[in-house]
């Protein structure tokens, strides 16, 4: 039978290409939670189109590069240095970034990026029109149109207007903030506008999802139906599809070769020694700081532990031509400097910081050996290295300790997340943060085990293929019944 052809649209392709010489590339796997996401979609007839991370001005190289890609079904969107300038590390990681995650910018940083608002919007929208463009050599009908993320706001706005019957998907992997955060965007209605363009538009949540909504009810005057926004009797659906991780590719690489030899040298490498764990990319979102901070007040607080325990943090480098970014970096590093100054021995010091990715293996054995995983965003759109985690943990079943800004209503909602099997904690709170620390290292087996049953089962049962199954047969629902009603 004939597999539905889906065309993914987003900014980073699964794919991040490396010029080895005039035409010729390698490519590796990017890093990030929607290409994770995304890659554990299998279900359908898949291509990708969106940008391969390197500028590539002359035509040879891109030939060669879009053969390279064309192999693992993805299509290339070429943006030119100024464009990347000014759309990506501009407005989609200086404004929209910041501002959908409820993170203020410095005051000298705010006035300066109010001067180049208009630039980068203008790039924004052109740089839109571009993936528009490919979108459309591409498309044959019947296909089903899947745009991603806050890079492509304007997308379904173009792609309609190229062809009306398309069927256009967009699908937001951050938060969408509260309107009164939303409505101090310059740009607010015409982002609202494009976006509700699309025929179904996706959240990871509920209250991401109302959010959207009461936005394009008070700063649009539009009408919010429980089915979504209404104009003029044209219904754009909104709904909540929370994500989740293809769990039995990480269950399953724990019994590869590699990954074991692998578990074994870490578990020589720090005997004796409790494991604690961050992954994440080096982003302001992460509360990193605050993560070490609270490390640092635990080691004060517990001298005992002092030789009996050691953070292993992986912060993957990030959107590094983005001067937040920058600042972030040399901030963590001076952190984790003074703070293995201060506790550090002559043969051992308290905290590992990478500044690098790993391989997908050398990931699950990390996940596979950590005592104690630390997720303490600030905000996030929905974490998957604490899915992961919790998937490589079959035999070890250690604590979770997670931030509990992806619970929404705490009472209510943990229950069904990962929320009643971790300890919830709020980030910015060290002292809460660091007497977790305590009650993880020291938590006893069965109750470790009763946690890690619970937050096992959910990641399971909420995998990635169903989240991308669900958009998708919504989306030629929500068509077909547009079409019914005219
Ligand atoms: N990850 C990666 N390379 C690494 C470490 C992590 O690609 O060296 C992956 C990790 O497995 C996870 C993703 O990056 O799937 C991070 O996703 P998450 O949703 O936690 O956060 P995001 O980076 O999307 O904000
Ligand atoms: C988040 C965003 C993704 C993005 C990823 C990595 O997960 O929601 O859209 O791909 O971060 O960031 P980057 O800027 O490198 O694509």
């Amino acid at each position: 039978y004939n597999r539905q052809r889906l065309l993914v649209v987003a900014n980073r392709l699964p794919v991040s290409a490396v010029r080895r010489g005039e035409d010729s590339w390698s490519l590796e796997i990017s890093a990030g939670g929607l290409v994770s996401a995304l890659l554990g979609v299998k279900e359908f007839e898949a291509r990708w189109i969106g940008w391969a991370g390197v500028n590539v001005p002359d035509e040879v190289g891109q030939k060669a590069l879009s053969k390279a890609l064309a192999e693992k079904r993805c299509i290339p969107v070429f943006l030119d240095e100024e464009i990347v300038h000014q759309y990506y590390n501009g407005y989609c990681n200086n404004i929209l970034w910041p501002l959908f995650h409820y993170l203020g910018l410095p005051q000298e940083d705010r006035l300066a990026t109010t001067r180049s608002f208009q630039s980068q919007f203008a790039a924004y929208k052109k740089a839109n029109q571009m993936f528009a463009d490919v979108v459309n050599e591409h498309y044959e009908e019947g296909d089903v149109v899947w745009c991603h993320d806050y890079h492509l706001m304007f997308l379904p706005k173009c792609l309609k207007e190229y062809n009306s019957k398309m069927k256009v998907g967009w699908f937001l992997h951050t938060p969408f903030p509260s309107s009164e955060i939303h409505r101090t965007l310059p740009s607010r209605s015409e982002l609202l506008r494009s976006v509700l363009a699309a025929d179904l538009v996706g959240f990871h949540t509920y209250d991401y999802a109302r959010h959207f909504v009461s936005a394009c009810t008070r700063i649009l005057g539009l009408e919010g139906t429980p089915e979504g926004v209404e104009d003029q009797g044209r219904l754009t659906r909104v709904a909540a599809f929370p994500i989740g991780i293809d769990s039995e590719r990480f269950i399953r690489a724990l019994e590869v070769p590699e990954v074991i030899q692998h578990m074994k040298e870490l578990k020589e490498r720090f005997a004796g020694r409790k494991v604690m764990l961050g992954v994440d990319r080096l982003d302001m979102i992460k509360g990193i700081p605050q993560k070490i901070l609270a490390f640092e007040k635990f080691l004060e607080e517990n001298a005992n532990w002092r030789d009996k325990v050691v953070l292993l943090q992986i912060a993957v480098p990030t959107r590094t031509d983005v001067p937040e970014y920058q600042k972030l970096t040399s901030q963590v590093h001076e952190i984790v400097g003074r703070i293995n100054g201060r506790f550090g021995t002559l043969t051992a010091v308290p905290i590992h910081h990478l500044d690098r990715s790993l391989d997908f293996y050398a990931l699950c054995a990390l996940y596979a050996v950590t005592d104690v995983a630390l997720v303490t965003s600030l905000r996030d759109g929905m974490n998957l290295v604490s899915y992961e985690f919790v998937a490589c943990q079959e035999a070890k079943k250690g604590v979770l300790i997670l931030s509990e800004v992806m619970i929404p209503t705490l009472h209510l909602s943990a229950a069904q997340s990962l929320g009643a099997g971790a300890i919830l904690v709020n980030p910015w709170n060290i002292t809460e943060v660091a007497s977790s620390i305590e009650q993880a290292l020291n938590m006893p087996p069965e109750e470790r085990e009763k946690r890690h049953r619970h937050n096992f089962h959910h990641v399971k049962t909420h995998t990635a293929q169903e989240w991308a199954e669900t958009f998708v047969s919504e989306l030629n629902d929500t068509v077909i019944e547009a079409q019914l009603r005219i």
